[in-house]
């Protein structure tokens, strides 16, 4: 099959809206590939912490995210063979992987690696651009929010979940400030597309979601297919 044949979802959107949660749950009901664009983002901000590279220096960062060596396997993510995949969820690498994200060099390092992920039957995927930038043939585009303050308290209850004790403003104020950067840079910045659906999940369950994307993703193949 010819790649831009393989069908695509993208789910775009500012953080703890909710994208990694339904994405997953969609391609698993789907049986389609997943890709959580942002891991890549904050696996190059591991690395530049572990390797004390300089967060100013673009080319170092983008030769980073262009050699990093990782892993997909069974819901873990390898960086260098070690398992990573809470490591990368602390806000300290949310952070610094919105710092780096705003470098052109440093996204473009990871296109290709992203685009690889478009393999049949079809992918999902959820990050910032993925429908206006990495894959702008998507078969359906979502863009996925929830107001400031819902996104912390799931924030917030997702990491009392892991034990791990968080002050709500300073959540808040974090969320605030890496909606601010993502949504102001010049490149690849976050927002919705004309061509992006727009779900609020504020007041929506999970499975409300779920059901949503995937009715129309339903209704855009059953259009197709007539
Ligand atoms: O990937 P993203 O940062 O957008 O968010 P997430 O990690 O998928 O979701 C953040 C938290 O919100 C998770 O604990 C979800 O279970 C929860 N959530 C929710 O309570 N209600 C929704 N409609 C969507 C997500
Ligand atoms: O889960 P959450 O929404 O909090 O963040 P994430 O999706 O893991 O992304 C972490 C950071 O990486 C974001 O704040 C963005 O700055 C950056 N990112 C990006 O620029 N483009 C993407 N496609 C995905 C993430």
């Amino acid at each position: 099959m010819k790649t831009e044949k393989i069908p695509v979802i993208t789910i775009d959107g500012p953080s703890a809206s909710g994208k990694g949660t339904i994405a997953q749950l969609v391609a698993r009901k789907i049986k389609f590939h997943y890709l959580d664009s942002g891991a890549l983002y904050r696996l190059v901000a591991l690395k530049t912490l572990q390797s004390h590279a300089d967060i100013h220096d673009a080319d170092q960062l983008a030769q980073i995210a262009k050699h990093l060596d990782i892993v997909f396997k069974n819901e873990q993510i390898y960086l260098e063979g070690a398992i990573v995949t809470e490591d990368i969820r602390a806000e300290q690498c949310g952070l610094l992987a919105s710092q780096l994200a705003a470098y052109p060099q440093v996204r473009a390092a990871l296109t290709e690696r992203q685009r690889a992920f478009r393999q049949p039957p079809g992918l999902v995927t959820d990050g910032r651009d993925m429908g206006s930038v990495i894959f702008p043939d998507a078969t359906l585009k979502i863009f996925l929010t929830a107001s400031a303050e819902i996104r912390t308290h799931r924030r917030y209850n997702q990491l009392k979940e892991k034990g791990i004790s968080a002050n709500m403003a300073d959540l808040l104020h974090d969320i605030k400030k890496r909606d601010e950067r993502d949504s102001n840079r010049s490149i690849a910045p976050l927002g919705q597309s004309a061509d992006a659906r727009l779900l609020d999940t504020s007041a929506l369950t999970i499975s409300q979601a779920q059901d949503t994307v995937l009715s129309w993703y339903n209704e855009i193949v059953h259009k197709a297919s007539v």
